[in-house]
């Protein structure tokens, strides 16, 4: 995983647009090796962006005949938040798309994936009913804690026991992004069964346990 700087760095020889920030691989090792397709539910993603991603989880999710939703506001202006030295997520977006709608190149990404539901909108407008179950959620939508913790609630009131919910950017030139990703955690530890770091992905998966569906 590159940090944000190298992202930068890397940005212009790059030629596939349908790509992921992340390496979601590392997410689709972790769910594969917890064997998560047993568990009852879907899979949520908040910040699809291009949509690599949501393919792969897409994939993963058809061969148990499970859905993701995909969930963007997809307008690359809207995050501000920015690192120590200035550079704004909303830079980095518009940089790599390079006039390029977002939404074109995500449909281009997710073609034929029938299994994805995607919902365009801000992620403070979306919620979902208690019987939308989810067995994973993966949280890198808009940096500003305010939609950290907006973000974390979407997901893990709905989070089945056994579940896990990861989120990016932990670790990383967002110092805020981590602050408020260890309170959540504090504040939720009698909920959470296990906590695992990624450290070259910048990624915090946390495991959902038992007390949390019966408190
Ligand atoms: C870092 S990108 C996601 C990258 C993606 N996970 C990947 O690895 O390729 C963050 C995404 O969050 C979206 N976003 C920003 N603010 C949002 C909001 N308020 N609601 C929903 N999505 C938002 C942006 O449009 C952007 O696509």
């Amino acid at each position: 995983m590159q940090s944000l700087r190298q992202f930068l760095r890397n940005l212009y020889p790059r030629k596939a647009l349908a790509i992921d920030f992340v390496g979601y691989e590392v997410l689709l090792d972790f769910i594969e090796a917890r064997s998560l397709h047993r568990l009852e539910g879907d899979l949520v993603e908040i910040g699809s962006f291009v949509g690599g991603g949501t393919a792969k989880l897409a994939r993963y999710a058809r061969k148990h005949d499970k859905r993701i939703f995909a969930i963007d506001i997809f307008n690359p202006d809207v995050d501000d938040t920015a690192t120590p030295d200035g550079i704004r997520m909303s830079d980095i977006y518009l940089a790599f798309l390079q006039g390029r709608s977002q939404l074109d190149v995500y449909e281009e990404a997710v073609r034929g994936l029938d299994n994805i539901v995607t919902i365009r909108q801000d992620s403070k407008a979306v919620s979902f009913p208690p019987e939308q179950k989810f067995i994973f959620g993966f949280i890198d939508g808009n940096h500003h804690p305010d939609y950290v913790r907006n973000d974390f609630h979407i997901i893990w009131q709905n989070l089945v026991e056994g579940g896990v919910l990861g989120f990016h950017d932990y670790n990383t030139e967002l110092p805020e992004v981590t602050l408020t990703i260890d309170k959540i955690m504090t504040e939720h530890t009698g909920e959470i069964a296990e906590t695992q770091e990624i450290v070259p992905q910048h990624i915090m998966l946390i495991v959902k346990g038992h007390k949390a569906n019966s408190a």
